[in-house]
């Protein structure tokens, strides 16, 4: 079965129209992986998912994650919550209203995060819009002496990095289950084969062997590439979006919003096959 996407940006994201992802069969499945590959981040609209739905479709995709920052005492712990809500004055979710910089999920993982869907089930009339670049493409094109610079780089990510940057805060348990990473700069993507930019402005604490000021001078030379507007998506949020990013190939952010506007979005993260999970 064929799915057509509607490309959204030059090089990469697709919208699929007129499909239900509450009902899906095996070769729809297949479609809309096949489809996730070929455009990095697939989009589709007026989608009805409970939490159950939601973790039912993540697990057709792959083998869904527990979020390391995971700490729901209710609902399905496979779905994490990023909202700014408050219940009893307590955040009932993850992330609050704040602009979130170009980052990668959970790239501080040994076996980092393949695959991230967000649903938006309450969305902000202002602010908010999530952000996606194409770091496959950005590769190569990136100016000859800047691509054999990289090459065979290696980048350090931590959780405890985010934390300095972003104030995000980790329990002591969950810094010891996320110590520092390193993984190649350059980055293989283990289904598709392509060559792409691997780091986050939020995890990427430094180029192995270099200083930390260095090594951001040098990402954010690459980030500033990698962000120009014709690698880039803006994603405007409705009620019933479902977007699912390919990690292995994107970064992305967001931008703030006004803290009175309730915006509530359940999250799913999705691994690769076990033995291909570790970037090479
Ligand atoms: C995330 C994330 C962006 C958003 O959940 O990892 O980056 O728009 N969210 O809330
Ligand atoms: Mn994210």
């Amino acid at each position: 079965m064929a799915m057509t996407a509607r490309r959204l940006a030059p090089s990469f994201c697709g919208e699929i129209d007129g499909v239900d992802l509450s009902r899906l069969d095996d070769a729809a499945t297949d479609a809309i992986k096949a489809a996730w590959l070929a455009h990095k981040v697939l989009v589709f609209h007026d989608q009805h998912l409970d939490e159950d739905g939601l973790v039912d479709f993540a697990q057709r995709l792959g083998d869904v994650e527990i979020h390391l920052r995971q700490a729901r005492i209710v609902g399905r712990r496979e779905v994490l919550l990023v909202s700014n809500k408050k219940e009893n004055g307590e955040p009932i979710g993850r992330l609050g209203n704040q602009e979130l910089n170009w980052h990668m999920d959970q790239i501080f993982m040994a076996q980092p995060t393949a695959g991230t869907m967000l649903y938006a089930v309450e969305v902000t009339p202002e602010g908010g819009d999530t952000w996606f670049c194409d770091l496959g493409t950005a590769y190569s094109a990136l100016p000859a002496a800047l691509k054999a610079r990289v090459e065979g780089m290696r980048a350090v990510h931590s959780a405890a990095t985010a934390d300095r940057r972003v104030g995000i805060q980790l329990t002591e348990e969950q810094r010891q289950r996320a110590p520092e990473a390193v993984h190649p700069l350059v980055r293989t993507h283990p289904l598709a084969g392509e060559k792409a930019l691997y780091f986050s402005m939020n995890h990427t604490a430094r180029i192995d062997g270099m200083s930390e000021a260095d090594s951001l001078d040098l990402l954010d030379e690459l980030r500033r590439h990698a962000t120009a507007p014709q690698f880039v998506y803006a994603h405007h949020w409705r009620v019933g979006d479902l977007v699912l990013w390919d990690n292995a190939a994107t970064m992305h952010r967001r931008d703030p919003f006004p803290d009175h506007f309730p915006r509530l979005m359940r999250r799913v993260g999705i691994s690769f096959p076990a033995d291909l999970r570790a970037p090479f």
